[in-house]
């Protein structure tokens, strides 16, 4: 068989993702146990995707946490972009998110990068309206503090977008957004501009408030592409470069390569579906790390580090450490069946979602307090 080489940047993930391999290439930091502690000594505790190493990586942790330490608090700035339904791999992001929020008390600045989506993919500007309608119930319901959540849409915050994403834009070569982001002559002009957009909200809010202050990125690994840029030249405006925390992918149904998309043909498990569909997926396609019959996986037991049952609950749905354990043990042995685990994750998963959905439902009455008002 051919293995595909590793390709991670924002349009592409291919291949078998080597994690410390990345790590190496982008420059990033590992999460170590001082900056857990540091993160530990503020929260009151590590969250479990912390805890776990799902979070496993970033920029100036430690400078960010010490300058929140000495009264200078940071904002949270995250994004969505919206062209398609929301999988669960955007709500483990999220979710850690709020968690950052609410232990930090803290600003997020959360940006819909509709512009991003019109130009990079194969839908008209309608299409991708109402997935920015959509999506935004999906970040309502994670329960966000609407006091401190702002919602930026790039094409309807454009009067406040654009003065500053020039500004970037000046400072960044053709030739720079060609080695970065793998283009070539034949990209549209839209999206070579683009990453000045996504680099805004990571100093818009200075310009707002008139003050300088030190910025934290929550963000799955691929978007780190666009921050390297962002990093390069915030302080040639005048603004900190801003800090990052970086998760893994959690990993599509079919395996563990690659990451969810919700653009693909078997979707992950998307924020909308209900139980029944949540049970037909992990059942049919969820990859199975369980030996080949009964009989083999009674006796040798199967490979929890590649079942995605098993990894979903890593990821997400079981918050609980020992109980996590309890299976890995079980599922190693061979004394918990592949079926068993399944039943056990698709619980977890509908219990998980009930909740999200239910906040859903009613996110279309509270979703104008969190648009940026500007
Ligand atoms: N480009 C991201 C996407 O395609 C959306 C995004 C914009 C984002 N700003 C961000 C993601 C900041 C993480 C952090 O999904």
């Amino acid at each position: 068989m051919n293995k595909k080489e590793m390709v991670v940047n924002p349009y592409n993930v291919e291949g078998e993702v080597n994690y410390e391999r990345l790590v190496k290439e982008f420059g990033l930091e590992k999460i170590d146990d001082k900056i857990l502690k540091k993160i530990k000594k503020r929260a009151g505790e590590i969250h479990p995707a912390l805890r776990r190493g799902i979070f496993f990586a970033g920029r100036d942790l430690n400078w960010v946490l010490d300058e929140y330490e000495k009264g200078n608090k940071f904002f949270l700035y995250t994004g969505c972009g919206p062209s398609g339904p929301i999988h669960i791999g955007h709500l483990m992001v999220w979710y850690f998110t709020k968690w950052l929020q609410d232990k930090f008390d803290c600003e997020l600045y959360f940006q819909f990068t509709d512009d991003e989506k019109f130009l990079y993919k194969n839908l008209s500007y309608e299409e991708i309206q109402k997935w920015v309608e959509e999506n935004m119930l999906d970040v309502v319901a994670v329960g966000f503090n609407p006091k401190k959540t702002h919602f930026i849409i790039d094409t309807k915050h454009a009067g406040i977008m654009y003065p500053e994403a020039i500004k970037v834009a000046k400072k960044v070569t053709f030739s720079t957004i060609k080695a970065s982001f793998g283009f070539n002559e034949s990209n549209n002009v839209g999206s070579i501009f683009y990453t000045a957009m996504q680099a805004v909200p990571a100093f818009l809010p200075c310009v707002l408030k008139k003050k300088k202050m030190p910025c934290l990125i929550p963000h799955a690994i691929d978007q780190d592409t666009h921050f390297r840029l962002t990093r390069d030249i915030l302080p040639k405006l005048g603004y900190y470069k801003p800090a990052s925390i970086q998760c893994s992918f959690l990993p599509p149904l079919g395996g563990l390569n690659g990451k969810m998309s919700s653009s693909e043909e078997i979707k992950g498990i998307l924020s909308t579906d209900n139980a029944n569909e949540v049970k037909n997926k992990i059942n049919k396609y969820a990859f199975s790390g369980g030996g080949a019959t009964i009989e083999e996986h009674k006796k040798s037991g199967g490979n929890p580090e590649i079942d995605v049952s098993f990894q979903y609950l890593k990821y997400l749905f079981e918050e609980d450490d020992n109980k996590l354990r309890e299976i890995e043990k079980d599922y190693k042995s061979g004394k918990m069946l592949t079926g068993e685990l399944k039943k056990y994750t698709i619980e977890k998963i509908n219990g998980f979602l009930a909740k999200h959905q239910e906040r859903r439902k009613n996110a279309k009455n509270i979703i104008s307090q969190y648009i940026l008002k500007a």
